[in-house]
């Protein structure tokens, strides 16, 4: 049968498997999502709810998606469906995972376009740097690429192929050499990064924009967007994270890895804000101006500052590394289920990235032919671009719900004997709160989202 006559490869080490998973983690998620998300929803009173979010309902399922990969030791609809059978539930569990490659695809797909850009802006940066630009050639520059199709498919193609190069070479050479060295690699940037614009900008005007209370707004909304926001950061929900899971070793202490991984996407996250808000208020930018922030606003604020030619190259591979070591976990899923139905690995990855590459057009043509073309209006979703429609409807609805399948599968439909020997761990308070999440407060949480978003508008 398909996976059980190969052994998967394991990751060389403990601290290897939690820098690749953290780089998985780490991405445009974090570096331009993060802070804007903050920003929008009146910063310090988000971050609260985001933390709770990220701890109560994020990161339980991120342990419970790698532990069903180290139990299942296959790609992600394989170990499902080893597991259905072992548990002899009548549900078909790997149903789950294949909604959820489709999604890491999806992902993919737009992922890369905006990946691109930022490697043609790194690409830019290099060749004629943006210093002494004025703040319209910089936006007439965003939105000349932007209407440019074939230069859009062209950066998103590399972006994609760069992916496939990567995840062609088997898992210790190619993912993990990537996950160890880019991930700290990203760390030192972003620090050097906010050394700059604590110098350059406004740090005590980013500090009470992100963490200050005084516009708090605790609504619904406020706290279902934190939910998404802490599901898509931590890349739960599409198989990706399971995958890692089969791939990490049994030496692997589960909640102190996830740990690490959480708070090192949360440490990426908070220097990503302590980077651009500084500058983004000692220049007198809109700071909520969502992905223009980085392509508008970023480069408008590198153009006036000495030394930010530099940074602005810096900042831009920066961000494509963050983008490159997620992609590589949103593309191994496929590749992976591929492989056990006997494809080789490189012929898989470039197949399924050339895939992505097509869809990559539906993004595309979202910023320009397609810029007022709803696909779904009909249905009632107006005003959503074909983009729009796949980062929210993955984003929002198949993520927390392909999470919530897992953290019922492990709450609920495996024995609680079988979870802790799995582990392993005994009943201690910890496993008591993480089991409690999985069972109560992951579904409840879950549900409020999808009936926000149903009588929510
Ligand atoms: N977490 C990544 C980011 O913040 C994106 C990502 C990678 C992802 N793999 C994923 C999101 C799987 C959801 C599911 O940019």
């Amino acid at each position: 049968m398909a996976g059980t006559s190969k052994e998967l490869p394991n990751f060389t080490s403990r601290i290897a498997f939690i820098l690749v998973t953290a780089g998985a983690a780490v991405g445009l998620g974090n570096v331009w999502g993060f802070p804007y998300v903050a920003g929008k929803n009146g910063g310090g009173g988000f971050m609260l709810i985001y933390l709770l979010a990220l701890t109560f309902v994020a990161t339980p399922v991120l342990m419970a998606e790698l532990l069903l990969g180290r139990m299942g030791r296959a790609s992600p609809p394989t170990a499902m469906r080893k597991l259905q059978l072992e548990a002899r539930r009548p549900e078909p569990w790997s149903v789950i995972m294949w909604a959820g490659l489709v999604g890491s695809i999806l992902i993919l797909s737009f992922y890369s376009v905006i990946a691109g850009q930022a490697l043609f802006y790194g690409f830019e940066a290099m060749v004629e740097s943006f210093h002494g630009w004025t703040s319209e050639e910089i936006i007439a520059f965003d939105a000349g690429y932007k209407s440019d199709i074939v230069l859009m498919a062209f950066w998103s193609a590399v972006f994609v192929g760069l992916t496939a190069l990567i995840v062609s070479a088997d898992v210790t050479k190619g993912i993990e050499l990537a996950g160890k060295w880019l991930t700290p690699v990203l760390f030192v940037l972003l620090v050097i990064i906010v050394v700059y614009s604590s110098i350059y900008g406004d740090m005590p005007a980013a500090l009470n924009f992100l963490f200050g209370f005084d516009h708090l707004v605790l609504t619904p909304g406020v706290f279902l967007e934190a939910v998404g926001q802490a599901f898509f950061t931590i890349s739960v929900g599409v198989g990706g994270i399971m995958m890692y899971g089969a791939y990490m070793g049994n030496n692997v202490n589960l909640p102190k890895a996830v740990t690490w991984i959480v708070l090192m996407d949360l440490g990426v996250a908070i220097l990503a804000g302590l980077a651009i808000f500084p500058l983004v208020f000692g220049e007198g930018v809109d700071a909520a101006a969502g992905p223009g922030l980085i392509f508008i606003t970023l480069p408008i604020v590198f153009a006036k500052i000495t030394g930010g030619g530099i940074i602005s190259v810096l900042f831009f591979v920066l961000l494509a590394f963050a983008a490159i070591t997620s992609s590589i976990s949103l593309l191994s899923p496929t590749v992976a289920r591929l492989e056990e139905a006997g494809w080789k690995r490189a012929h898989a990855a470039w197949v399924m990235s050339i895939i992505a590459f097509f869809l990559s057009f539906l993004t595309v043509l979202s910023f320009n032919e397609w810029s007022e073309f709803y696909p779904l209006a009909f249905l009632g979703f107006d005003g959503l671009t074909a983009f729009s429609l796949i980062r929210e409807g993955v984003s929002n609805i198949l993520l927390p719900l392909v999470g919530v399948a897992c953290a019922i599968i492990v709450g609920w439909r495996i024995k609680k004997e079988r979870i802790m020997a799995a582990l392993p761990m005994q009943e201690t308070k910890l496993f008591q709160v993480w089991y409690f999440c999985l069972r109560f407060i992951v579904p409840m949480a879950i549900t409020a989202l999808f009936i926000n978003a149903v009588f929510g508008g």
